[in-house]
């Protein structure tokens, strides 16, 4: 990889050992994907930050790496710790975890981090141009940023990204290449689709059938909607999809591959990842939830438990906006990377796919995979 006389002077140290790291991480990566250089970015979006993904293993190398007196160069955001930082909504969060959490944005604020955990970047101002090269590693922001803000990111490691905002560069390779951004295969969509659950029903089936880059055809997504379809085409290796006449790289498709995608796919979505009907509570926001979204859940007004998860940022547009005693709104975290076990919560209602499949997967919870309509019910 050839790199400038700069870069070459941060690789042999001489800006320090955390930069020196840094370096040498991002030229590995570049080495492995046979890039042939380094670009500069204008931000990064880093994950790795709940203490129930990272443990302490990942406590103790940020620390190192915050001790080596480095700071970011470009603007970073932070995904969803475990915790709600001022916690609000008063959850009972277990007080070894929230500590450890504590200790995890310490190292991230020290490197220069902003701790806005959330993973809608893009919701709160980090929100890149067309074209622009990112390194992002949340992958529904990663796919979120390719597809509908038309900005250049590969679906980089929570390390890898650090790396990059460190340096203020990325390896060009992969999605940063316009060769590399084109539709694989179209998808005629032959059912029509209710609602996010059925967008996001749509992206785990395709995720889990197929790789490359979608173009869907015969659809008019709402953001809301887009947000929930790429986090679930995510669960798979999916990192960029094109809808005509709604996202800015889609082209006509012509001699692609079709596939099709009926009432049958969907329903084998839903009938994956649902594993029970009683819920203890309704996790409304993966990814984290737009202001409407919010809006929505309290207009409806629930009976059970339901609880909002959205960005900081977005609470004092609710702060007195009335609202039942059973419905909160938690910042900071999500239903995935908090320990949601050990507060006592064995099942949950979501309407995200991505959401329901890591619920499962990760952190072993029964899921009710639904509408919200249904879901509130
Ligand atoms: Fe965001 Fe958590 Fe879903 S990080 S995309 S709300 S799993």
């Amino acid at each position: 990889m050839e790199l400038t006389r700069e870069e070459e002077r941060m690789l042999w140290g001489e800006e320090g050992p955390g930069v020196q790291r840094a370096m040498e991480i991002l030229v590995s990566l570049g080495e492995i994907y046979s890039a042939d250089r380094l670009v500069p970015i204008r931000s990064a979006q880093v994950a790795g930050v709940s203490y129930m993904t990272i443990g302490e293993a990942g406590l103790e190398f940020l620390r190192d790496w915050a001790a080596e007196d480095c700071r970011v160069r470009v603007l970073a955001t932070l995904n969803p710790a475990g915790v709600d930082l001022e916690n609000r909504a008063g959850l009972e969060y277990p007080h070894d975890f929230a500590e450890k959490q504590g200790e995890i944005l310490e190292a991230y604020r020290a490197l220069g981090v902003l701790p806005s955990c959330t993973c809608t970047p893009y919701l709160i101002g980090n929100l890149p141009r067309f074209g622009e090269p990112v390194a992002w590693s949340e992958s529904s922001s990663v796919i979120f940023a390719n597809s509908v803000l038309g900005a250049r990111t590969n679906r980089e490691s929570g390390i890898a990204a650090l790396a990059s905002a460190l340096v203020g560069r990325t390896p060009s390779y992969g999605l940063h290449q316009g060769e590399n951004r084109r539709a694989t295969f179209r998808v005629s969509i032959t059912a029509p689709l209710q609602g996010t659950a059925d967008y996001a029903a749509l992206g785990y089936y395709l995720g889990r059938h197929h790789d490359g880059i979608p173009l869907l055809e015969g659809l008019s997504p709402s953001v809301e909607e887009m947000k929930v379809l790429g986090a679930a085409l995510s669960t798979g290796s999916i990192s960029m999809f094109h809808i005509p006449g709604v996202t800015p790289e889609a082209e006509e498709g012509e001699g692609l591959e079709r596939v099709e995608v009926g009432r049958e796919g969907l329903e084998e979505a839903y009938g994956e990842l649902n594993t029970t009907d009683d819920v203890d509570v309704v996790c409304v926001g993966c990814p984290h939830a737009t202001p409407r979204e919010v809006l929505e859940v309290l207009k409806a007004r629930p009976r059970r438990e339901t609880w909002i998860y959205t960005a900081r940022q977005n609470l004092p547009l609710f702060e007195r906006y009335d609202r039942d005693e059973n419905v909160r709104i938690i910042c900071d975290t999500c239903m995935v990377v908090s320990p949601l076990r050990e507060m006592g919560i064995e099942s949950i209602g979501i309407n995200s796919a991505k959401g329901a499949f890591y619920c499962r997967n990760l952190a072993h919870l029964e899921v009710r995979f639904d509408s919200l309509e249904n879901l509130l019910r």
